[in-house]
């Protein structure tokens, strides 16, 4: 049986890593979630005065496309592509607010579930679990401690150029934890029926390798 693989948790958890590997190791399809909010912020970002309303609209428009080949994702919005666009500090520190607004979890909502239709897809976020595909076969709560969580960020934006201070990495990730955690359209939670692995002290192959384990049972 193809299954529906769900893994949420808070930012910097080492979500998207492992739903990538597992989703390999199975020849499943996986499915980035926070990179459609952040396609819709990355469009928001491109008009001078974005307002609940006009984001709204961004997501309603359903043009967003998420592709995966070869263990990489790649979006597009609008037929552009902005899958390294959508990973700046500018975007991860608006893209909360974004999520914030119902309208536009309604639209990607349904995207997402005719996405995971067919089953054998690993789909990683913040409300998969717990709202999007409250029936899923195997759900995750990935974390790790804020420190550890920071660091890793930090190691990822450092590689890419990015001059960041430690601390202030902290504070932002800290912020739109609170943000997604504190929303009242399908905050961050972990289901009742998910299994918590604390990824603080454990590798990536260490998770994925627990992961695959559940799978077969
Ligand atoms: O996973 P990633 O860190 O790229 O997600 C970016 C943001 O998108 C999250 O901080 C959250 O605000 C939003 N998000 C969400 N629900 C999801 C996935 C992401 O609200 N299922």
């Amino acid at each position: 049986k193809k299954l529906v693989i769900a893994i949420d948790g808070p930012a910097g958890a080492g979500k998207s890593t492992v739903a990538r590997i597992v989703a390999q190791c199975l020849g499943y399809v996986y499915i980035d979630t926070g990179a459609m909010y952040r396609a819709v912020a990355w469009q928001a970002l491109q008009s001078a005065k974005p307002t609940a309303e006009t984001i709204a609209e961004i997501a309603a428009a359903g043009n967003i496309e998420l592709t995966y080949a070869d263990g990489k994702t790649s979006v597009r919005i609008a037929g552009k592509d902005v899958s390294e666009a959508i990973r700046t500090p500018r975007v991860s520190n608006m893209v909360s607010e974004v999520a914030q607004i119902p309208a536009v979890r309604q639209h990607l909502l349904a995207l997402q579930r005719r996405m995971a239709e067919s089953g054998g897809v690993v789909m990683d976020g913040r409300d998969i679990g717990s709202h999007v595909l409250p029936n899923a076969d195997l759900k995750i709560f990935l974390t790790a401690s804020i420190d550890e969580r920071a660091r890793r960020r930090w190691l990822e934006l450092t590689a890419k150029g990015y001059q960041i201070d430690l601390g202030q990495l902290k504070t932002d990730i800290a912020c739109r934890d609170k943000k997604d955690c504190e929303r009242k359209t399908a905050p961050l939670i972990q289901a009742e029926d998910a299994v918590l692995i604390d990824t603080t002290q454990l590798s990536i192959n260490g998770a994925v390798e627990a992961i695959l384990k559940l799978c077969e049972q």
